[in-house]
């Protein structure tokens, strides 16, 4: 581990008119690849963690899983995953959210998570806060207590903040 802190910024690709005309997508793929710049992004939300009396971390499918496990890890907590229709095998609670067209849910299993559990949920983005909302949710169905909220990127013009508005959120960077 260095002593100077990286630009985290300079490891996301940014792609013009991906996934859509118009839209410029934030690839975190860049920082994963590099060793040094994941272990400061993951000690960044530890460090966030670290004073909250975090006893569990929440990650929706997929890139919540990448961002979340080391940080389990690293504080010596567990992780549980909160996935799409039909992954899960056991009781689960489900939780739906507005996407652009339509609809989608997330569910976690029933016992992922237990009452007075003080839980951070993690996603790489923040965007609309569909998914970070429907996780928070979740969590809170389940009698977990959110003591934050934290990311990679928080793409402010979205406003996904104002859906979880109520907790500590933590973004490392912002486009
Ligand atoms: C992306 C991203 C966040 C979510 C953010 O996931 O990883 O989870 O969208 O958008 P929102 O704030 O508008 O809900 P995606 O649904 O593409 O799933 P993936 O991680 O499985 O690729
Ligand atoms: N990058 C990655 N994932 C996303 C984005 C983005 O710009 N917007 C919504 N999900």
């Amino acid at each position: 581990e260095g002593l100077m802190a990286l630009d985290l910024n300079n490891y996301i690709a940014s792609i013009p008119d991906y996934p859509e005309k118009g839209i410029i997508f934030r690839d975190i793929s860049p920082l994963m690849a590099d060793g040094e710049a994941y272990h400061q992004a993951t000690d960044q939300i530890v460090q966030f963690a670290k004073d909250k009396g975090v006893q569990m971390i929440v990650g929706p499918e997929a890139r919540g899983f990448i961002v979340g496990c080391p940080v389990a890890y690293e504080l010596g907590v567990g992780f549980a995953p909160a996935r799409k229709k039909g992954k899960l095998p056991r009781k689960t609670v489900k939780a739906s959210y507005k996407l652009e067209y339509g609809e989608s849910a997330l569910y976690m299993h029933q016992d992922a998570v237990l009452p007075g559990q003080k839980v951070l949920v993690v996603d790489d983005l923040l965007a609309t806060g569909g998914t970070i909302g429907a996780t928070t949710d979740l969590v809170e169905q389940l009698g977990g207590e959110v003591v934050g909220c934290a990311f990679l990127i928080e793409l402010s013009e979205l406003h996904g903040r104002d859906k979880i508005k109520d907790y500590d959120i933590l973004s490392l960077m912002k486009y």
